[in-house]
């Protein structure tokens, strides 16, 4: 069994992913890059490695089972065991997704990438997470699914327009965290939601005010929580996102 700490992060060939993977990397840590495209995750490596990041390519495609089952394989071939997991993969599914207009089969394919897909992949990699002396796991979620938020004054500015797909899922995403909290209460194992701010990537046309690096640190610290360290909470750089 590896004796260096190993992390998995998905979606980890370009925006925040890769730069948590780069962040977990500074740390001489060993870091799973999990992405479904060959050429786009093997150049993440290769950036990663030219950089000093002990990165290896994870193929991972969080909507299919057998690619979780595989990622699995590969992770316990490599280092035995996995202490972390980054749940960083998603997909808005584009325009339009007000309710009254949005097309069921956009919110199905959100939900399975942002919501199904973490599930999977998490199942899949437990096994190798109970083998670790700290296991963590950090969710991406994001504040636009906090109905706190949304339900407060002036929620259109704080949590982004109105979505029937993206934002729910985070909502949904952020309920399966708790649920994992609550049946892994008693080991070992913490987990935890985050939102990485507005940044600029893809997913928003680079639209966001904050790099991918200033997204990744979120997910960085709550990689690396001791081990008397919150489980079941949301969090952000300011502190504590309400549900
Ligand atoms: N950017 C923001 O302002 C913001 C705000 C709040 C929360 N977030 C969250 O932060 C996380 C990262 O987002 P980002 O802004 O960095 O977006 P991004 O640049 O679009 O990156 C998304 C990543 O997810 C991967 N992905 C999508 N579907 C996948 C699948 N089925 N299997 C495996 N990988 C898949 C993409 O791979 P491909 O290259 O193959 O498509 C890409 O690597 C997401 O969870 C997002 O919801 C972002």
């Amino acid at each position: 069994m590896s004796e260096h700490t190993t992390a998995l992060v998905t979606g980890a060939n370009k925006g925040i992913g890769y730069e948590i993977a780069a962040g977990l990397g500074a740390l001489g840590w060993s870091v799973g890059v999990g992405a479904r495209d060959d050429r786009r995750r093997e150049a993440a490596v290769e950036k990663l490695r030219a950089a000093g990041v002990d990165a290896f390519g994870v193929p991972l495609d969080v909507t299919d089972d057998a690619s979780a089952t595989a990622a699995a394989r590969l992770i316990e071939e490599q280092a035995g065991r996995l202490d972390v997991l980054v749940n960083n993969a998603a997909i808005t599914g584009g325009v339009p997704q007000e309710p009254t207009r949005v097309d069921p089969a956009v919110v199905r394919t959100v939900v399975e990438t942002n919501v199904i897909g973490v599930i999977r992949v998490t199942n899949a990699m437990l096994p190798l997470l109970r083998r670790s002396a700290s296991p963590r796991i950090v969710n991406m979620s994001s504040s636009v699914g906090s109905l706190t938020r949304q339900s407060g004054p002036g929620g259109e500015q704080t949590t982004g327009p109105v979505s029937a797909a993206y934002a729910p899922s985070k909502t949904f995403l952020n309920a399966v965290t708790l649920q994992y909290a609550r049946e892994l209460s008693g080991t070992n194992i913490l987990i935890n939601a985050c939102c990485p701010g507005f940044v600029a990537t893809d997913l928003n046309g680079f639209r966001g005010v904050r790099t991918p690096e200033q997204g990744a640190a979120i997910a960085v610290g709550l990689a690396t929580l001791p081990d008397d360290g919150p489980t079941g909470k949301f969090f952000e750089d300011a502190g504590e996102v309400p549900w």
